[in-house]
């Protein structure tokens, strides 16, 4: 029987996994710490080990992964930038490429909904039955000039959303898709076109060597003032204190934020009676313009078990092929 360790592991993973794994049989141990170097050695006697967005494959850890006879890495996200796949030596890594960029592109939405309409200020103004509306003013998103970097499959979907609220959509990505640029109208830019034109910003790239803190003091001086960003992508496509910055000029309208430089420690998990404290995701929250969620874009019950069935199938694929379509 397969052996799979599974890290990270949140009672919403085990209840959708044990669903599906009906289908498979696998032998699944659940770990709640996370996979790096110093909880690797817990991967002895496993065929397989399963992680998030937040476990650090890094070439120290796969190392160990290979010497305890695992297989088979297999990430439950789309993202890899968590694995260092140069130094993955004879492991084969799977990941699930798709799994709902409707449930990314909508969440990006919503998070500049609420930023705009100050919706989460209004929430707790009313339940304190104060229903006055000064400081809640926001503008009509109809009209404005949406720059999207990064037109894959959640980009898609959230230029399709975008187009529906009759915004001029205006895009960057390294890799244009032409098919779908006359489909849905809109015009590919470059990145200084992007930031000058763009009223509202979304980051929909992965983060690699090229687009690691993209957005710093240099790419936001170019945009224009009352700029909204949103970034439901990976944390360390902005650079934190120089965004921090900006904001503390008066620079940035309103910043959405499902990700974060620094999220490890905190992200997907409850800190709230810890004396734990990052500096800048502090600073952040005390803004009046910033609304964090903590990467929870994914989290919707189509995406979770698409996750959990893409996973289990990629592994069987390995173990009965020796390779599979998701592999790395
Ligand atoms: P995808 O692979 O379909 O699309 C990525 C797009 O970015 C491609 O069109 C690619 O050409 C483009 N790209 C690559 N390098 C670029 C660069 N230097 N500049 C501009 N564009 C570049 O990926 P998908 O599914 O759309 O996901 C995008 C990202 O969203 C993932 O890499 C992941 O980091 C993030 N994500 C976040 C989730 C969350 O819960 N917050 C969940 C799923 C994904």
């Amino acid at each position: 029987m397969i052996k799979i360790a599974f890290f990270d592991a949140k009672n919403y993973d085990k209840e959708v996994f044990n669903k599906h794994n009906k289908d498979y049989n696998y032998e699944i141990t659940y770990f709640e710490s996370k996979l790096n170097s110093e909880t690797a050695h817990l991967t002895k006697g496993f065929d397989v080990v399963c992680i998030f967005v937040n476990d650090k494959a890094d070439a120290e850890t796969l190392k160990i992964l290979e010497e305890n006879g695992v297989k088979v890495l297999a990430l439950r996200c789309a993202g890899f930038n968590n694995v260092d796949v140069e130094n993955r030596g004879k492991l084969k890594v799977v990941r699930v490429p798709q799994y709902s960029p409707y449930a990314v592109a909508e969440h990006a939405v919503g998070l500049l909904l609420c930023i705009n309409r100050k919706l989460y200020k209004s929430y707790q103004r009313t339940r304190k039955y104060n229903f006055s509306l000064d400081g809640l003013l926001g503008f009509d998103i109809h009209g404005k000039t949406v720059g999207v970097i990064g037109t894959g499959r959640i980009g898609k979907a959230f230029i399709n959303i975008m187009k529906g609220f009759g915004t001029n959509i205006i895009a960057y990505d390294m890799y244009k898709d032409e098919n779908f640029q006359k489909e849905a109208g809109f015009e590919y830019v470059d990145l200084d076109t992007l930031y000058k034109n763009a009223d509202i910003i979304s980051l929909h790239c992965p983060l690699t060597k090229e687009t690691e803190r993209m957005i710093n003091k240099d790419s936001i001086s170019k945009m224009k003032d009352g700029v909204m960003i949103i970034n439901c992508s990976r944390g360390k496509l902005i650079n934190t204190d120089d965004l921090v910055e900006k904001l503390s000029e008066g620079k940035i309208g309103g910043v959405g934020l499902d990700v974060y430089e620094d999220e490890e420690e905190f992200f997907l998990r409850d800190m709230s009676n810890s004396y734990v404290r990052d500096k800048n995701l502090s600073i952040l929250l005390s803004m009046p313009n910033v609304f964090i969620t903590s990467h929870q874009a994914f989290f919707t019950r189509e995406a979770l078990n698409k996750i959990a069935s893409d996973t289990l199938e990629n592994i069987k694929e390995e173990f009965e092929t020796g390779t599979c379509a998701n592999e790395l």
